[in-house]
């Protein structure tokens, strides 16, 4: 079997350096925010692969129905030799990829919890001994330097986790994943599409509360890594339609008002009642403008796919 390589380029110090410069910033901010990637600690993780399971989250199934039908028309047209994937997570819909892409070397899987990253890398090198994997405990956001793995690449960012960037960090984050390509590589996007808002939010604001648990999992975070005092249970999770931008915001509305100190950062937080901090924005999109912003960053959209009840989209862009 061959060994899983993991290699950090997040050290440990930089990875503090960023939380508490982010925190010292959304915090300070008006209104608050943090960014959604410090959901993801080991509980935020499992957290997450639990939302996946719930009746109300579809855009797991969805897009693992596209995956099912079409990972033999994607390997076709990419033919790729090294799968790269940002925010692998527990890598589980890739599977339909690993097995239909015939000619592939390398999986590289990325993803700041390195929790998932090894949990996903070893139960892949026992199931597919022949193939190399090099997990990358990597921030997407920041330059990445892959693996000198053979091309042509098919670098795979699903899950609709781009809906997570902000419009202008989507058009750098673009950018940069066209820099990591050759021309006649290929990039697979997920994206979750608008519809009803009700489903939206559902979506988002589960019956059984998973969600609202993991988006006050970031409070935890914060309290461990930072020393800070939040109380999870002061906060309400809020989920809503915000239609001029057709994205969901999940945000934290404190219950009253309170004080929050963060020792790292010797910084006091006053929160109002009734004040909310945003978590996450998750844009969801039509398939004109996945098209624009794509070729923004040269990269052209060749084929673009849907689940049967329209809800997602898969879209494969070819470097130019
Ligand atoms: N692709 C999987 C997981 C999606 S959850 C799926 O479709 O089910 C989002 C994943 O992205 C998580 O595993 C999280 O740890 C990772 N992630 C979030 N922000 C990140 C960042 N800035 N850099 C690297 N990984 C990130
Ligand atoms: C990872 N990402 C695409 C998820 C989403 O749907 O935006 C994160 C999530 N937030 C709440 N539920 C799931």
């Amino acid at each position: 079997m061959s060994p899983l390589h993991v290699t950090r380029t997040l050290p440990e110090d930089a990875t503090e350096a960023a939380l508490r410069a982010d925190v010292r910033r959304g915090l300070t901010d008006e209104p608050k925010w943090l960014p959604p990637k410090w959901f993801y600690d080991a509980r935020g993780s499992e957290l997450f692969d639990r939302i996946t399971e719930l009746p109300e989250y579809y855009p797991t199934r969805a897009e693992r129905e596209i995956l099912a039908a079409r990972s033999g028309e994607i390997a076709a047209a990419s033919r790729a030799r090294t799968l790269v994937e940002l925010g692998s997570g527990s890598s589980e819909k890739t599977r339909h990829l690993l097995d239909a892409l015939t000619s592939l070397i390398a999986y590289v899987p990325v993803d700041v919890s390195e929790s998932a990253l090894t949990r996903a890398g070893q139960a892949l090198i026992a199931e597919r001994p022949d193939l190399e994997v090099h997990a990358l405990i990597a921030d997407f956001t920041a330059p990445l330097v892959l693996p000198a793995t053979p091309g042509p690449r098919l670098l795979a960012f699903l899950g609709g986790t781009i809906g997570n960037l902000l419009p202008a960090e989507r058009a750098a984050f673009l950018a940069s994943v066209r820099a990591l390509l050759d021309p006649g590589d290929g990039l697979l996007l997920g994206t979750d599409l608008v519809k009803d808002e009700r489903v939206l939010v559902r979506a988002y604001d589960d019956a059984a509360g998973v969600t609202a648990a993991f988006d006050k999992n970031v409070l935890n975070v914060v309290n461990r890594e930072l020393g800070a005092d939040f109380d999870p249970d002061a906060f309400e999770h809020v989920a809503l339609w915000d239609a001029r931008h057709e994205w969901i915001e999940m945000r934290l509305r404190a219950r009253t008002a309170q004080t929050v100190k963060v020792p790292a950062l010797d910084l006091a937080v006053e929160f109002a009642a009734g004040e909310e901090l945003r978590t996450e924005v998750s844009a969801k999109f039509r398939k004109d403008g996945v098209g624009r912003e794509l070729a923004a960053a040269e990269l052209e959209l060749t084929h673009w796919w849907t689940d049967a009840q329209d809800r997602f989209a898969l879209s494969l862009s070819v470097a130019r």
